[in-house]
């Protein structure tokens, strides 16, 4: 039977071990996966442990504590600090969430955070979204007309229609879902993902937007949209609790539809 190992050089070791000060009661220990191309050496998982009666409560509140008290040395995005930018996206306790809305007491035992899988990582648990983010330009992502703006107003929508951006416009671009598609790790050379398919579903059902055609035509291929199999990895795992796969799935059913 075939046998597949990590390369030598990729295996993570057990890296250093940082204590709490002594008398603190409330303890808990955040095991963080380190990486730095430049020192030449492997991955480690760091353990921190960190007193929780004087840490926030959220996950990023933990490695902010760490960074700010313990390692400056540990790389970190993170922005809004509330859910909005997208981007704290990481994997905690073996799920991609952002770290700003997962709370510390929901994960039992040791806090584990890894880099968002199957991405090349630039710094310890910042990974490279240049191709992520080629992607989602490439579908466009703003409206195309082809009338003329009605002189001194606004492109108007009726509620029912404004309504069909609900579960779309909330997307953050956060990559939780792409990442955790098998689909998108085997195949993100071609296929978009889900993250860039939501958002090209979210501008193909804007009643303004007067390039639908041509957006299908962009999608008609058998691998930026129809390398989904609906394994549903990318809703399970979504942040913000929206439905890429369901979006994916009215993709193409506008595709048949537009056949008919
Ligand atoms: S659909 Fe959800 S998981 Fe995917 S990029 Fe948007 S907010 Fe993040
Ligand atoms: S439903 Fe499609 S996009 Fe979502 S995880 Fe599965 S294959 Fe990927
Ligand atoms: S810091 Fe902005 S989403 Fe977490």
């Amino acid at each position: 039977m075939a046998e597949f190992r990590l390369p030598a050089n990729s295996t993570v070791k057990k890296g250093k071990n940082f204590k709490a000060d002594a008398g603190a009661t409330n303890v808990r220990k955040f095991n963080i996966y380190r990486w730095n191309e430049d020192d030449g050496e492997n991955p480690r998982l760091d353990t921190y442990e960190v007193d929780m009666d004087k840490c926030g409560p959220m996950v990023l509140d933990g490695l902010i504590k760490i960074k700010n008290e313990i390692d400056p040395t540990l790389t970190f995005r993170r922005s809004c600090r509330e859910g909005v930018c997208g981007s704290c996206a990481m994997n905690v306790a073996g799920t991609n969430t952002l770290a700003c809305t997962m709370a510390n007491e929901d994960i039992k035992g040791d806090i584990n955070i890894y880099p968002l899988p199957h991405m090349e990582v630039v710094k310890d648990l910042v990974t490279d979204l240049t191709h992520f983010y080629a992607q989602y330009a490439s579908i466009k992502p703003w409206m195309q007309t082809v009338s003329p703006t009605p002189s001194g107003a606004e492109r108007l929508q009726s509620p029912e229609d404004r309504a069909k951006l609900d579960g779309l416009y909330e997307c953050v671009l956060c990559a939780c879902c792409s990442t955790s598609c098998p689909s998108y790790w085997w195949n993100s050379d071609k296929y978009l993902g889900p993250a860039v398919l939501l958002q090209a579903y979210r501008w193909l059902v804007d009643s303004r937007d007067e390039h639908t055609g041509e957006r299908l035509d962009d999608l008609e291929d058998p691998f930026r949209l129809y390398r989904c199999h609906t394994i549903m990895n990318c809703t399970n795992t979504c942040p913000k609790g929206l439905n890429p796969a369901k979006a994916i799935a009215e993709i193409k059913k506008m595709m048949v539809a537009r056949q008919g």
